[in-house]
């Protein structure tokens, strides 16, 4: 299993947004559309093995929303469906225990601090332009259930940065360039691709 998590700072965490006009009246929750394309979508199908947590940091209190592959069902590569399925998740009364909405996808009060509480067991792997460069990493040696995180348009913020510093982590880069948090996801998944093909050739 790989798990994503994304934080989206601006992220409303209602359903009060417009599909017409996802990026200017939902808090950029475009971008975690994109990440979870990016964390899901196949030519021809949908990563099962994937985990993907949204945290919505743009309301009063914020709110996950998880994705399972193993699980999901009506998505599609497009933004607005996607859009659509979180929208729907967010009419949910959310409370600090995970309400399902669709198939694979539940939804909860609490963010960043209450995920990392739950993963004190686990060696985060922090994505940032200035961590190691992941092919310096011997993948054979992270867990075979990596945890990644990464930042929205925003990057992470120092407070968030204080929480990482809390738990066993490693601060890894996917390359010299910044990009976005979707073209960062499907870089990872492309690297536990490759390795798990040269592994079991
Ligand atoms: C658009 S970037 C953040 C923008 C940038 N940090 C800033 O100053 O505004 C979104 C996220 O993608 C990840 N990211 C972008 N480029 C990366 C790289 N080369 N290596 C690792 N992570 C990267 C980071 O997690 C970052 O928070």
């Amino acid at each position: 299993m790989r798990t994503f998590i994304v934080v989206g700072h601006k992220a409303k965490t209602t359903p009060e947004f417009s599909l017409e006009d996802i990026p200017g009246t939902s808090g950029r929750i475009d971008i975690l559309c994109r990440c979870t394309t990016a964390a899901f979508v196949l030519s021809h199908g949908i990563r099962k093995d994937v985990v993907i947590l949204l945290v919505l940091c743009g309301g009063l209190v914020p709110k996950t929303i998880c994705l399972k592959g193993s699980e999901i069902m009506y998505l599609n590569p497009d933004e607005r469906t996607t859009a659509a399925l979180l929208k729907k998740a967010l009419e949910l009364p959310a409370t600090p225990e995970w309400s399902r909405s669709t198939p694979g996808i539940y939804v909860r009060n609490g963010g960043l601090n209450e995920l990392l509480q739950q993963m004190r067991e686990i060696r985060l792997l922090y994505l940032r332009e200035d961590g190691t460069d992941i092919r310096r990493i011997d993948l054979g040696n992270i867990s075979k259930e990596p945890v990644f995180l990464l930042g929205d348009h925003l990057g992470l913020i120092s407070e968030e940065e204080e929480l990482i510093k809390q738990i066993e982590h490693r601060v890894i880069s996917v390359g010299p360039t910044s990009l976005h948090a979707d073209h960062c996801i499907v870089l990872i998944n492309n690297e536990l691709d490759r390795f798990g093909r040269e592994e079991s050739a």
